[in-house]
């Protein structure tokens, strides 16, 4: 098996491909319902977000004037773990003062990443702030966010698949899967 190697191995299938496009399309739909005549710029998370977001996007009609931007971050590591800061590595294109923004991300997990952007994004004075997140673990939650669009709540298991990554592999597969410890 190619992934070999890596310490874990795909368990079972936590949300099939076909759950997952369901509720992506109820999102865009409230997405669209909302923004109707309106622009947009939807800023998705890299890496994890790209897939979501590619699939979001193409469920939103033409009555919403949608822009796509991305912006990717690192962590600070251990130090500043508890504060959440973490560092820009690629900003936004686009100026996002007085513009309507929805952030995109695939997972919140502590909360700290999305609750640091959420600052750095309202600081920056937009029309109108919202977050669209895949997944959302309570269990491993360390700070309060607001998550205006929401896919699913998952137990406190390591997934991977549908742009999530455990070391760079598997976030090409369409269903999201648990893993566990090869031996
Ligand atoms: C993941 C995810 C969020 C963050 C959530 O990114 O995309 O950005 O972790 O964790 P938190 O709620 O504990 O802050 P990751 O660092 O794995 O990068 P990736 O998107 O490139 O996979």
């Amino acid at each position: 098996m190619i992934a070999e190697g890596c310490g874990y191995k795909l368990d079972n299938i936590m949300l099939s491909g076909g759950v997952i496009q369901r509720r992506v399309s109820e999102l865009a739909a409230e997405i669209e319902a909302e923004y109707r005549g309106r622009e947009v710029i939807v800023t998705g998370v890299l890496k994890g977000a790209a897939i979501f977001m590619s699939d979001l996007v193409r469920r939103v009609g033409p009555s919403v004037d949608i822009r796509m931007d991305f912006i990717a971050v690192s962590s600070y590591g251990n130090s500043s773990a508890s504060s959440g800061a973490v560092k820009i590595v690629k900003d936004m294109d686009t100026y996002a003062e007085d513009k309507n923004v929805i952030l995109v991300e695939d997972i919140v997990d502590t909360g700290l990443t999305l609750a640091y952007l959420r600052d750095m994004f309202t600081a920056r004075g937009p029309g109108s702030f919202k977050t669209c997140v895949l997944l959302e673990k309570p269990a491993r939650k360390k700070v309060d966010t607001v998550i205006d669009y929401k896919g699913f709540t998952i137990e406190d298991v390591f997934v991977v698949g549908y742009g999530l990554d455990y070391a760079g592999r598997w976030r090409h597969l369409p269903d999201i899967w648990g893993v566990v410890p090869e031996k």
